[in-house]
């Protein structure tokens, strides 16, 4: 049963490693939202918004770092990706920037990959981590709305078409691609309009 060997307890351990890192990473960035960008015209809802992701980050690392407990290894005890810090970093001087890189386009990945991870965990018999991500992927449509709503205040207050800002900062700023196959669903469900990533279906294509 060689599909099996896909699902052991090695590859689920390195997952959910490499998931608890990036939400470790969402925490800080969502207090870095708080902290980082001064804008006055920016109202309280703004650091309201960012405050209660920081809360949901929080429950996330928390939840799969559990998982690792019952799965014999600890969070640090692995290697993991820095892509979070590195899109953290190219956008450190704009909140523009940091929300189109962060959430539009890091977290909005989250809601494509995650209930298809899921999946694949329950069909591989861990329906407690599937049900960990299941929640994961709902608390994150929240997460990636927050950052579409800022992302188009901030667009609206500078005089920038929202749409066209965009594309320019991920292809400037972001090193990785925004790849396909998208969820629309809980893409509009965050209030995501298709204009935002329809144009990287063609990715699909050019990787064949
Ligand atoms: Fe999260
Ligand atoms: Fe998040």
């Amino acid at each position: 049963m060689p599909r099996r060997r896909k699902g052991g307890i090695a590859g689920r351990r390195a997952f959910v490693h490499a998931i608890a890192h990036i939400e470790l990473n969402a925490i800080d960035l969502a207090w870095d939202m708080v902290a980082r960008f001064d804008n006055p015209k920016l109202p309280r809802a703004f650091y309201d918004d960012w405050v209660r992701v920081a809360k949901d980050e929080a429950e996330h690392f928390a939840l799969l770092s559990q998982r690792l407990v019952e799965m014999d290894v600890s969070y640090g005890d692995l290697p993991a990706h820095n892509g979070l810090w590195e899109a953290a970093n190219n956008t450190r001087h704009d909140l523009l920037a940091r929300l189109a890189l962060v959430p539009m386009i890091l977290e909005a990945r989250g809601l494509d990959s995650t209930p298809v991870a899921a999946a694949h965990l329950e069909a591989n018999g861990d329906s407690d981590t599937a049900a960990v991500l299941e929640k994961i992927g709902q608390e994150e449509i929240s997460h990636v709305a927050a950052g579409v709503r800022w992302f188009e205040f901030v667009a609206a207050d500078r005089g920038l078409d929202p749409v066209a800002t965009f594309h320019e900062l991920a292809a400037t700023l972001f090193t990785g691609s925004i790849k396909p196959p998208f969820n629309a669903q809980a893409r509009e469900a965050a209030g995501m309009s298709e204009a935002y990533y329809r144009p990287y279906e063609r990715h699909k294509f050019n990787e064949d």
